[in-house]
């Protein structure tokens, strides 16, 4: 066998590793915080499904689909494949348990991994982190604008700015086959080349979002959807940014967005941040009115969006700021001696107990070195304990920022370090 001196995440795989996955884990839990403050309840699904499901619900004519699915057999040769997003295992969820038989809106959040295998780059990864929600079974413009409005506040609670937020309709089933079928005309009608023909013929809408100067010439007068809508698609429309204003949240409607899975009706929009490159959408979502007919289900509405955790990140960095505290704990102890030591492993105990945050310094270090650590964990206090201010009963308050160091009564430990740090605060 041949030895191998050391092994490495599969590309495109992040590892979130102290002190950047407090980060991690602060963005994640602000966006799902936003989305708890508008009532969803928390739903954790598999990571991988049946093929088909995905295959289904989000489209074979889609990138995702057709090039980027992370597919293999089971051990009895079933189809499976690692979750490239969300909404189809929510649906797939809410029909196997019946949830849609009982009040709607039914009103879910998930937060997790997903898999697509892409090229490799700066804000795009193979497994990639969202945070997710789905409101299923009504079908009321307030609602589209709910799901908007708690993007928005998710990235806005971050302290992001630098974004925007693009929104569309795609019509319903009442215009958009006769849209399309106009569109392709038009477009066939162009000197276009022979690959982007295909692309018409396939899927038209995406040759509007091509982001070659030569296409978007020769398509700028192209028929655009928002348009051609029905009567009832752009009520609707006109509604959601009626309540968008509403609550406060600035958009640009964008009449050429193209969204990368197929599942998407009337309200689309995505949330594009301009710090980050090529790799700009920290979020996006719609409604899919038709999905969960697709899958099997009652022909139910719903809507929702993915916010990507990892560009969100990205997106604090390219704006200068952090979402998470630097500090790992709020007290770290230094005990000078066995008997020290002891005492602080208890009063350790005691202070987490009192839900303060506390580390020690092991290994029976030297007074510099746990210093040292001390200054590392972003501690505000240490707490210095030797044999003997043990025999007096009593411990030092070190101010880590000022230098400054009190002695307080062993006995007091508790009460002493709570109301420091709340003076602090
Ligand atoms: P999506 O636009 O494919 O939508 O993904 C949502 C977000 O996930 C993107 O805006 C982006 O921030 C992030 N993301 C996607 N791919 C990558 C990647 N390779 N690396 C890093 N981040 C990435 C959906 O997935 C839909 N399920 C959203 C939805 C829910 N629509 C309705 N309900």
């Amino acid at each position: 066998m041949t030895k191998t001196s050391s092994f490495a995440a599969p590309k495109g795989f992040p590892d979130y590793l102290p002190p950047a996955s407090a980060q991690f884990v602060a963005v994640r839990d602000a966006l799902v915080h936003a989305a708890r403050l508008a009532g969803y309840g928390h739903v954790e699904l598999p990571i991988f499904e049946e093929t088909g499901l995905f295959a289904r619900g989000v489209g074979e004519s889609t990138d995702v689909v057709s090039k980027e699915m992370w597919t293999f057999p089971d051990r009895k040769n079933r189809s499976m494949t690692l979750r490239p997003e969300g909404t189809a295992s929510v649906m797939r969820a809410v029909i196997e348990h019946g949830l849609d038989r009982g009040p709607l809106p039914v009103k879910l959040c998930y937060a997790g991994p997903f898999f697509r295998y892409e090229n490799v780059q700066a804000g795009r990864y193979r497994q990639l982190q969202q945070v997710g929600v789905e409101a299923i079974g009504v079908d009321d413009p307030a609602l589209d604008a709910e799901v908007i409005a708690i993007a928005d506040a998710g990235f806005r609670s971050l302290g992001l700015d630098g974004f925007r937020l693009e929104i569309t309709s795609l019509g319903d089933d009442t215009c958009r086959p006769q849209y399309r079928e106009l569109l392709q005309q038009y477009l066939l009608g162009l000197p276009l080349d022979e690959e982007t023909k295909r692309r018409v013929r396939i899927n038209p809408l995406r040759v509007l979002d091509d982001k070659r100067p030569e296409v978007r010439e020769l398509t700028a007068d192209a028929p655009l959807m928002l348009d051609h809508l029905s009567e009832s698609a752009k009520a609707h429309f006109d509604q959601v940014l009626g309540y968008l204003d509403a609550l406060g949240v600035p958009y640009v409607v964008n009449p050429r967005m193209v969204r990368g899975l197929d599942y998407y009706t009337k309200t689309t929009f995505e949330f594009v941040h301009d710090g980050l490159g090529a790799q700009s959408g920290i979020g996006g979502g719609g409604r899919y009115d038709g999905l969960m007919a697709e899958l099997g289900g009652q022909p139910l509405s719903g809507i929702g969006f993915g916010l990507g955790v990892d560009r969100a990140i990205l997106a604090l960095e390219a704006e200068g700021k952090t979402a998470a505290d630097p500090a790992r704990v709020d007290v770290f102890g230094v005990p000078l001696g066995e008997a020290a030591k002891s005492r602080l492993v208890e009063l350790a105990g005691r202070l987490r107990a009192a839900g303060i945050r506390v580390d020690l310094s092991y290994g029976g270090r030297g007074v510099k070195g746990a210093m040292k650590s001390a200054d590392r964990s972003g501690a505000k206090y240490a707490l210095v304990l030797g044999d003997r201010d043990l025999a007096e009963g009593e411990i030092g308050l070190k101010d880590l920022s000022t230098g400054d160091q009190q002695q307080i009564r062993i006995d007091d430990t508790v009460a002493a370090v709570t109301a420091a740090l709340a003076a602090d605060r």
